[in-house]
């Protein structure tokens, strides 16, 4: 029998390359829904607010959905400029689906939690799975608080959650939706287009990132992994490799030579500077096999091409 998998937030950064390789699988059948699409039930496509308990477990119950994947989330730096809203998003949209897995009605979720967890209290080098954190922004205190449900969630009710902190992703297929490690797209992407980009970060300022591709890889990986063998159920470190907006126009000036970088610095320097440089993933890497395809120069090089 067919897995059905409801994704949700399936038109965003992360969805829509989830879905393109959930769509290669042939065990599965693939529901998405977003507040940004028109219904279409013959292609299985759902508008729905990720926050409306009543249509989200209305759509799960209706199509006997197996697994959800919550995709659907307010940013760093979006997060900053409406709290309120980052809350209610981040947080009711997370609690409803738990609640309702909590009632049996499917029996997986996954919820991406961020490095923005870890405040400026956390060692900034490799930074451990389980040390002091303490977020100071709008976005890691609802990924922080969240991690916690999930958590709770799963000691009490046996709840199936599994959750990765995810660093920086770099993408192409669809916009970010307003974080801070987002500079990484731009400044490649307005490369290509311009031949120069001015960055809101200071040079310097290292921050772990992913090809999204890995962080697709990654996602399915502990969604795949049997469930004796996922030991956290707060969310995972997952690593990526260390960059900063100098050495990603190093980079970026193998194939664009005359790449020309300035620098107008914001409100987001000082988020930047509450996250940590490196991650340790090794129970990632131990429990359920993550592994790293893309380094910085080969996320470039792919970038670079398919904007090009
Ligand atoms: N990429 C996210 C952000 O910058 C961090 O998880 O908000």
């Amino acid at each position: 029998m067919s897995l059905k998998v409801l994704v949700i937030g399936s038109e965003g950064q992360i969805g829509t390359e989830l879905c393109s390789e959930l769509e290669k699988r042939n065990d599965i059948i693939l529901y998405r829904a977003d507040i940004r699409i028109q219904t279409d039930r013959e292609r299985r496509l759902y508008c729905l607010d990720a926050t409306d308990k009543g249509s989200v477990e209305q759509l799960i119950k209706e199509h006997q959905i197996n697994e959800v994947y919550l995709m659907a989330a307010l940013l760093s730096a979006k997060s900053e400029e409406n709290p309120s809203l980052a809350w209610h998003l981040n947080m009711n949209s997370l609690l409803h689906l738990l609640d309702i897995a909590r009632q049996g009605r499917f029996q997986k979720l996954f919820w991406p939690s961020s490095i923005a967890v870890f405040g400026p209290d956390s060692p900034k080098v490799t930074t451990p799975q389980n040390c002091v954190i303490n977020p100071t922004t709008v976005y890691g205190i609802s990924k922080r608080s969240g991690e916690f449900w999930c958590d709770y969630y799963f000691r009490k009710y046996g709840v199936d959650v599994r959750s990765i902190r995810f660093p920086g992703l770099i993408s192409h297929a669809t916009e970010p939706g307003g974080g801070t490690t987002d500079y990484s797209v731009a400044m490649i992407k307005e490369a290509v287009s311009k031949g120069r980009y001015t960055c809101y970060l200071k040079s310097d300022t290292i921050l772990p990132m992913l090809f999204m591709p890995d962080a697709v890889k990654a996602t399915l990986a502990i969604m795949d992994a049997p469930k004796s063998s996922i030991t956290v159920r707060t969310s995972y470190n997952l690593g990526g490799f260390e960059t900063s907006p100098e050495l990603i126009a190093r980079s970026i000036r193998r194939f664009i030579p005359e790449f020309e970088l300035d620098y107008s610095l914001d409100f987001r320097q000082k988020i930047a500077e509450s996250w940590p440089q490196s991650i340790n993933d090794e129970a990632a890497v131990n429990d359920w096999g993550f592994g790293v395809e893309y380094d910085l120069d080969l996320t470039v090089q792919e970038m670079i091409r398919a904007v090009e």
